[in-house]
């Protein structure tokens, strides 16, 4: 009898010593997903110490809607316990979150809608028999905006022992690779009509694939162009208007291969999306004179420049930033003539254009209409005149020009007032000897695809900021249905630069949280909805997966094609989506895709738990405008699929696609 008591009391000691309790802070919060910003542990989502309604708290998580977790408490959770709210750090009177919990599908939990000052919520669960355990911060149904919201003090108690690393659930799906590896016979990507001024600067980089060596060469070349034979550099001037067809030739010991290029001398520019890279969504302030070279260095040895990625796109944080304690950023805002000067981390900005300009790629740079960019830095506000020839003089080929600080010089939001800022920056770009593609970024205010092309932009921000969230990409990709008529070459829509690779706005950064399947949706729709096509990864570590997402050239063929035409979306219904562009020969690039967005989401449609979904897609011959025959090539995977009679139908991934092109069959 004894030695069972004392038995039962080693067991229920054991249990005791390895039941244990673990902190969200001690998690990996690299699979967390945050709507704005990077998950933080012990801080808010800006670094601040964690504060709900004037009470610090030592410990916990900030994050920032739509924010997602998902544990793996495998039946062992014993109790959840934590205080939220949104964090004080954000301007008052704005944001609004609601807090959920999730267990195996079910809300165990859910907050009031909370404000900036409300006293903490306190959340106290019984876990038991709960397997998968998700925290989610809803956008309590008003945007993003503000969001800032903490989980604080939370804290996990388990029946028996568990480690952090068992309880974060990772992406479910491997990545998988579908573009095949191109061919070692030449073939020549790329932009197949390009837009010169008369008399300014050209430059355009034969981009082809196949083995090196290569040689190139061009029959008919314009009068003023030469070409360098080795890299395929095209350079010079044309003094004419009117339009050239060259024929480009790349050669390698395999054989050739032609390609005509129509050369369009005349007011337009960016006659295809402009395609490159971008220093925000990887580096954001962190970007220096060194990460740039090291951008344009990738996009030649990655290969990246062989399908017509062109653009190396400096953002936010170049200038000068009036009372910054950083050294490297003080000095004085501009010289004596007005002329803007660079901070400490661009010491020579002629030297770096002139470095990219060597490589067959160009160079990008951001300001704004007001005084200050968003991140505080020097602006052109009444030194757009000046701005534009500083950039002309350095060799600046992009001009990103952003809104921000302008709110506070716009007397309103009427129209004439949104537009002005950005006459007057065209103006000014206009009257400088170069061609600059203007891209606007005002967030989609007043409509600006009605009016963007009017105010001579050559692309414009239809949307916030995007980030690496399927909420976020989702919710921005498939709400650009209607504005296609908007769009065309020289001037596009452009809902937001791309999130794929290492991302996390600087310096530190993190893989996509975007699945793969996720990830083929992004690339897709963009390349179909002829958006500009800006990478915001880091360029020096892109993975295979990235790689191949990049570099399908029959992808980009779509973004790229010259009709210009942008897709529009022709099904929508239980959650599955059709999107169809028309191609410059009688094709049609159709998109499937499985969003699952539903009217409104539910809580537990945020998290992935585990189950592989498909649903079947049926197209119909009829809804393109085909009453023939029809042939199917599946694009990711350059594989044709027959020829059909009417319908076609295919199983298409969970939040994933199924790209393809038909043409009538002969
Ligand atoms: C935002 C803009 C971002 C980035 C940032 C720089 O307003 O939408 O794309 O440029 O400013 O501060």
């Amino acid at each position: 009898m004894k030695t069972v008591l004392l038995i039962i009391i080693i067991i229920f000691f054991t249990g005791i010593l390895e039941a244990q309790t673990i902190w969200l802070d001690e998690l990996d919060l690299t699979s967390m997903q945050c709507g704005w910003g990077t998950p933080e542990a012990n801080k808010s989502v800006e670094g601040n110490p964690l504060t709900l309604a004037g009470q610090k708290f030592e410990r916990g998580v900030g994050t920032h809607a739509v924010s997602t977790l998902l544990l793996n408490l495998d039946g062992k959770g014993k109790q959840f316990t934590a205080f939220v709210g949104l964090d004080d750090e954000v301007v008052d009177g704005n944001g609004s979150v609601k807090f959920f919990v999730v267990g195996d599908k079910k809300i165990l939990w859910e907050s009031p809608v909370m404000k900036k000052g409300d006293k903490p919520e306190k959340v106290n669960l019984n876990l038991d028999g709960i397997k998968l355990l998700g925290l989610l911060v809803g956008d309590a149904d008003d945007w993003i905006d503000y969001d800032h919201a903490d989980w604080c003090d939370a804290k996990i108690e388990f029946t028996s022992k568990r480690t952090p690393d068992e309880l974060v659930v990772k992406t479910a799906i491997e990545p998988y690779i579908l573009t095949p590896k191109p061919s070692d016979s030449p073939k020549i990507n790329g932009a197949k009509v390009f837009g010169v001024r008369p008399g300014n600067p050209f430059l355009y980089t034969i981009a082809a694939t196949g083995k090196r060596p290569m040689t190139f060469s061009a029959e008919n070349l314009a009068d003023g162009l030469s070409l360098d034979e080795a890299s395929g550099i095209i350079t010079g001037q044309i003094m004419k208007a009117g339009e050239r067809n060259v024929t480009l030739i790349a050669k390698n010991e395999i054989g050739d291969a032609k390609r005509e290029l129509r050369i369009k001398v005349g007011n337009q520019i960016s006659l295809t999306p402009p395609m490159g890279w971008n220093s925000w969504n990887c580096w954001a302030c962190a970007v220096d004179d060194a990460k740039v070279r090291e951008s344009a260095d990738a996009m030649v040895s990655s290969g990246l420049i062989n399908y017509g990625w062109t653009y190396i796109n400096i953002d936010d944080c170049w200038e000068i930033k009036p009372d910054a304690k950083e050294p490297e950023l003080q000095g004085e805002l501009r010289d004596k003539n007005g002329m803007i000067n660079t901070n400490k981390k661009f010491p020579d900005m002629k030297a770096l254009a002139d470095y990219v300009h060597g490589k067959g790629l160009k160079l990008g740079i951001y300001s704004g209409p007001g005084p200050l960019t968003c991140a505080g830095f020097t602006a052109s506000y009444q030194y757009e005149f000046q701005d534009a020839q500083r950039y002309a003089d350095w060799g600046i080929d992009y001009l990103k020009y952003d809104w921000c600080s302008y709110s506070k010089i716009a007397k309103d939001r009427s129209l004439p007032e949104l537009k002005k800022p950005y006459q007057v920056m065209r103006d000014a770009l206009s009257k400088v000897p170069r061609d600059i593609v203007y891209s606007l970024c005002q967030y989609g205010m007043g409509k600006v695809w009605e009016w963007g092309e009017e105010v001579g932009g050559n692309c414009w921000r239809t949307t916030g900021d995007i980030t690496d969230t399927w909420s976020s990409m989702s919710g921005i990709g498939f709400n650009q249905a209607g504005h296609e008529k908007y769009a065309g070459p020289g001037h596009w829509n452009d809902p937001d630069m791309l999130v794929v690779g290492l991302v996390g706005w600087g310096p530190q950064l993190h893989p996509s949280n975007l699945t793969p399947d996720e990830q083929y949706t992004h690339i897709s729709l963009w390349s179909l909805l002829c958006s500009p096509l800006l990478i915001g990864a880091d360029m020096s570590r892109l993975d295979d997966f990235t790689l191949n997402l990049l570099t399908n050239d029959e992808v980009i063929e779509i973004n790229q094609d010259p009709l210009g035409v942008q897709a529009r979306r022709i099904y929508d219904e239980d959650g599955k989506q059709i999107w169809m562009k028309e191609m410059e020969d009688g094709s049609k690039a159709v998109g499937l895709f499985y969003p699952d967005l539903g009217e409104k989401k539910e809580p537990e449609k945020y998290f992935n738990w585990g189950e592989k979904k498909s649903a079947k897609i049926i197209l119909k011959g009829n809804d393109l405008g085909i009453s023939s025959k029809f042939t199917v090539r599946d694009v990711w995977r350059q594989k044709d699929l027959g020829v059909f009679e009417n319908v076609f139908e295919t199983e298409v991934p969970y939040h994933g696609v199924v790209l393809i092109r038909l043409a009538e069959a002969k």
